[in-house]
């Protein structure tokens, strides 16, 4: 049976170390500060976004959380984003996903300043993690988040195949990027791969990142691999599930990650402690 990669202890362990470093910046009389932008009711954007909220609240960090109608235009949300980089007490800006059809992510993302961009998701931050120059660099939290288990688990990468299912900016690009860093040997698979299942049976690390419940195996699986699920589906029964079928992968592999309390509570320490980061990073 796999040890089973607790995200919840470990987000809580993580977050004792901010709390600390949050205490710290106290003393220089600086609050980290963080904004967070919701254009819409989307539901699941409207959980993430309370979750974070909590989270922030709770460690003693400034948060703002920036509601804006459906119906807002790229150039009013810009303004405002732009508002945000000039305003010395917010640290961090994150500008929750997906957005409606009328604004353009991308523009979104260059909008937001290098120096403030929490997520990583700004192509300035998102160069420099490809060239491995991520000095002052913030990077995406949920692939940051699969790199801190690895550290806590004490699981090598140096020289290791590792498969990542999913080729989104949120998760697959930053994901291949950061185990390219760390000298793995990376394939970028998505829904357009041949064979799919035999790539991911030749993964010794495998991340799954496709939003479809249950959809890798035990048969997908290569004996003893290392297992991260980055899915939030519902199954039939609408209970949150994660894209691995953990009850048969659980078997076969040596360390997996479970739905929930896997990757979803270390994406939100990464998000506060990252914040925390860029508040020191300005205090330099
Ligand atoms: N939507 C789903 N995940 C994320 C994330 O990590 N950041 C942002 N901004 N939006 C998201």
């Amino acid at each position: 049976m796999a040890t089973i990669m607790d995200g919840k202890a470990l987000a809580a362990e993580i977050d004792m170390r901010t709390a600390n470093r949050i205490q710290r910046l106290a003393d220089q009389g600086i609050t980290p500060g963080l904004v967070v932008i919701l254009v819409g009711k989307d539901p699941a954007s409207q959980i993430y976004v309370r979750n974070k909220e909590r989270r922030a609240k709770k460690l003693g960090i400034h948060s703002i959380v920036r509601n804006l109608p459906e119906t807002i235009s790229e150039k009013e949300l810009i303004k405002i984003i732009q508002e945000y980089n000039e305003d010395p007490t917010v640290h961090a800006i994150l500008v929750q996903l997906p957005l409606p059809e009328q604004i353009n992510e991308f523009h979104v993302t260059m909008a937001i300043s290098p120096t403030k961009d929490v997520d990583g998701f700004n192509p300035f931050n998102l160069g420099k993690l490809l060239i491995n120059k991520t000095d002052q660099t913030p990077i995406a939290c949920t692939p940051q988040g699969i790199m801190s288990f690895f550290k806590k688990y004490q699981i090598n990468l140096d020289g290791k195949k590792a498969v990542m299912v999913g080729r989104s900016t949120i998760v697959g690009k930053p994901m291949a990027a950061l185990l390219t860093n760390a000298n793995a040997t990376v394939t970028i698979a998505h829904s357009h791969t041949h064979h799919l299942s035999e790539l991911t049976r030749e993964a010794d690390i495998l991340i799954v990142a496709i939003g479809v419940a249950h959809y890798i195996k035990a048969e997908d699986v290569k004996p003893g691999a290392v297992v991260i699920d980055v899915g939030m589906d519902r199954d039939s029964n609408g209970k949150l599930v994660g894209d691995v079928d953990f009850e048969s992968v659980e078997k076969k592999a040596s360390y997996i990650t479970p739905v929930p309390k896997g990757v979803g509570p270390m994406t939100i320490t990464t998000l506060i402690s990252q914040t925390v980061t860029m508040a020191e990073w300005s205090s330099e």
